[in-house]
């Protein structure tokens, strides 16, 4: 995460302010304010120029000082922006003439912007609650306002998913957004839930698999911040204090109205089955449902996310990972339901390919290596064929290509 300064003329709705707002050694708006109309108004009426905010990418000078430092590269710029638009509209007239329809159907994330909005706005409730409380089980109302938060998501996640049984999760409603931690713990609980279903589970272990999964980094609330956010890799001793969050997790929950199931998923979700996790290094299937569930759904996100330290996975490569380490680290049913109920290239997706050529996905059959049209010669490629040579060097969502 990036610290920039905007013109407010120029500040989105949506946007997260990172320092306080201060006139005349006042202070009108808070750090993590998020924005919206009101805010955007106030900024007006006080007369402020610009504000701080926080961003998923580096700010625009350091990111051009560096460009050749790939960890702080932009997925794609301005004038990349502007051809993939270009070429987005020859298509379209070249179909035209050859008489063929441009399928318009757009794809259609299983979380609606506003269900995401507010889940989010929940989240971020419940993460303050819980960072200003010592103990939320010797505070009641403080325990109570957390679960029935997370409780009221679970449930809109649930509905949302089975609204669409036949449907597929796919990383259009992962991906595209900032604040990593409030987003990563919404879709590990939306991989979470997905998976679980297809694994079987019965409405109600539905729902606490979701509070389990929603909840399962809480614990990082009582890790140091330096910690959390160091870029460079972690000596020994702050290793084992990271260690240390599944079990600062459980014991945040206990003495709460939630089941030893959900404190025992989130206890356990670093363990693998090989017996090499942390914190307690148990195996197999000694390692419960929840919380093998919930580590391929972490370790998906994780690795397919903007990371101020790293370049996001494609999808494809972060799925090989999670497959090709069955068994060692994860669960095969497990693993099996999950790769069947995600989408990682869905129908009309823009993704480039290595050689920098962008394609539109035409047909996703096959679910690693799909088909794609160039869009600059509307010749077909089938990335499994030539999947040793080329592959998808990633994914180029809608905002991408209009925000620039
Ligand atoms: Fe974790």
């Amino acid at each position: 995460m990036y610290i920039t300064d905007v013109k407010v003329e120029e500040l989105r709705i949506g946007a997260m302010i990172a320092q306080p707002v201060l006139k005349d050694k006042q202070k009108f708006i808070s750090e993590n304010t998020r924005v919206d109309k009101n805010i955007l108004k106030r900024l007006q009426q006080l007369g402020i120029d610009s504000v701080s905010i926080r961003t998923k990418y580096p700010p625009k000078n350091l990111k051009e000082a560096n460009s050749n430092d790939s960890h702080n590269k932009s997925p794609i710029n301005k004038s990349k922006a502007e051809t993939i638009r270009q070429q987005l509209r020859f298509r379209e007239i070249r179909k035209k003439i050859e008489g063929k329809e441009v399928s318009s159907s757009k794809i259609k994330p299983v979380l609606g912007d506003t269900l995401r909005e507010e889940a989010v706005e929940n989240i971020r409730q419940l993460f303050t609650e819980i960072e200003t409380s010592e103990n939320i089980q010797n505070n009641t109302i403080t325990a109570h306002k957390v679960i029935s938060k997370s409780d009221e998501i679970v449930k809109q996640l649930e509905m949302a998913i089975t609204a669409d049984p036949e449907g597929h999760v796919h990383i259009y409603d992962l991906k595209q957004y900032d604040e990593y931690t409030f987003h990563h713990s919404l879709s590990v609980a939306l991989l979470s839930i997905v998976t679980g279903k297809q694994c079987g589970l019965d409405y109600w272990d539905i729902m606490k698999l979701g509070q389990c999964a929603f909840l399962h980094d809480i614990g990082k609330q009582k890790i140091p911040i330096e910690i959390i956010n160091k870029k460079g890799k972690l000596t020994d001793e702050e290793f084992k204090i990271v260690q240390q969050h599944p079990v600062h997790g459980a014991s945040i929950l206990e003495n709460t109205i939630l089941s030893d199931d959900v404190r025992n998923g989130v206890k356990y979700h670093h363990e693998k089955l090989s017996g090499r996790g942390y914190p307690e290094g148990i195996s197999g299937k000694d390692i419960p449902l929840f919380s093998r569930i919930i580590s391929v759904a972490d370790v998906f996100d994780a690795l397919t996310s903007y990371r101020p330290y790293r370049d996001p996975m494609t999808p494809h490569k972060a799925c090989e990972i999670i497959i090709s380490e069955i068994n060692t680290s994860f669960d095969y049913d497990v693993v099996t339901n999950f790769v069947a109920k995600l989408e990682l290239y869905p129908v009309n997706a823009i993704v480039e390919l290595a050689d920098e050529r962008i394609g539109i996905v035409v047909d996703n059959n096959n679910k690693l290596n799909p088909i794609v049209e160039l869009l600059e010669t509307g010749e077909r490629l089938d990335l499994h064929k030539v999947k040793d040579q080329l592959e998808i060097m990633q994914v180029i969502y809608p905002n991408d290509i209009e925000s620039i």
